[in-house]
């Protein structure tokens, strides 16, 4: 049996807008396997929550899907029904947000809450509490059979974000997707969720999908990173391969920006002069050429495919083939 759990082809993603269609992923190509956990790298704005939006169809009305697959566990989800979608985000695929507070009621308990999402259970009711202080006690919530009498407001920041994935993993789903889970939280705290994380993938053994804009979150829990720049994938590849010998000028200086000092580091977002290109009026060949140092006359006109270099690492930059830039 294949390990492949999730596997993205050839997605094209655009927004209808006023000025045209705005091509927010293009061509997206990568799999995430069985038990791995895969971090999706890039600037604001290149395309990491329409993607994970369009994994979970909970996509914004203008949202055109143009072409390409999105199988999970072999099955295409681009034509399942939203009643198959709806099962599948209850049960096979859990997504924790950015901000916990878009996950929990602030007007019910967090037994209540946690009791709401097994309703599919037929335990009886004092089973699904003691399996809800469980997950609580999981995810490093002191007390928690005491704390689920308690509402969302009277939990730190960090606490809420531990509840949001005790909740996401309630399910013990084979996809747990996290949307920059550690964005909004302190730095003592975000290493803590990354190492509860690392813990929980090992105990649930569940893929995780990590959405972040940090490099040294993904560099400290990930397997793989795919870089992604203005809708495109841009590299690709095992995590220290990445960091070690990135081949896209466009990852050298995500690096650069930022050394991956995960305990040390400051709270700045990585900045590389000049600006995302428009994505309703894309430029002709690399879309990083203009912000690139490095750059081949063959830039200006030609788009740089994403290629194989290595077993398991791809990168779309014309540096890389020996007869562009020879
Ligand atoms: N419903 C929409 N209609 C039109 N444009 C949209 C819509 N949603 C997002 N966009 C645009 O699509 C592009 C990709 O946005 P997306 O939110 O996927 O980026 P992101 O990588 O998640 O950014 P961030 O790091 O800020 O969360 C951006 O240019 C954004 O402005
Ligand atoms: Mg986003």
């Amino acid at each position: 049996m294949s390990d492949t759990l999730l596997q993205i082809d050839n997605l094209g993603v655009d927004y209808e807008t006023a000025r045209g269609d705005l091509k927010a992923l293009r061509d997206i190509t990568f799999d995430v396997n069985r038990g791995e956990i895969v971090g999706i790298v890039g600037e604001s704005g290149c395309g990491k929550s329409t993607l994970i939006s369009s994994i979970l169809r909970l996509t914004a009305p203008n949202t055109r899907f143009r072409q390409g697959e999105i199988r999970f566990k072999g099955q295409d989800l681009l034509p399942l029904s939203e009643r198959r979608m709806r099962a599948l985000r209850g049960e096979d695929i859990s997504i924790v947000f950015q901000d916990p507070m878009q996950t929990h009621n602030p007007v019910l308990t967090i037994g209540q809450q946690m009791l709401d999402i097994q309703h599919r259970s037929k335990a009886s009711k004092a089973e699904k509490r003691a399996r809800a202080a469980k997950m609580l006690g999981a995810v490093g919530i002191p007390d928690p059979e005491a704390r689920l009498d308690q509402f969302p407001h009277e939990f730190s920041g960090g606490m809420r974000q531990r509840i949001a994935i005790a909740m996401a993993l309630m399910s013990e789903p084979d996809l747990l997707i996290a949307d920059e889970p550690t964005t909004a939280l302190d730095a003592t705290l975000e290493v803590q969720i990354i190492e509860r994380l690392q813990e929980l993938q090992q105990q649930f053994d569940c893929a995780i999908l990590f959405i972040s804009h940090h490099l040294g979150v993904i560099a400290e829990l990930c397997d793989r990173v795919v870089v992604m720049y203005a809708g495109a994938v841009i590299e690709s590849g095992d995590v220290r391969e990445i960091f070690h010998n990135p081949k896209h000028p466009y990852t050298r200086r995500l690096i650069d920006c930022d050394p991956g000092h995960i305990k040390t580091r400051a709270r700045v977002l990585p900045t590389i002069p000049g600006e995302v290109p428009d994505l309703a009026n894309l430029p002709e060949g690399c879309i990083f050429r203009d912000r690139c140092d490095q750059a081949l006359p063959c830039c200006a006109h030609q788009v740089p495919p994403l290629t194989q270099l290595q077993e398991g690492h791809r990168a779309a930059c014309w540096l890389n083939h020996e007869e562009v830039s020879a």
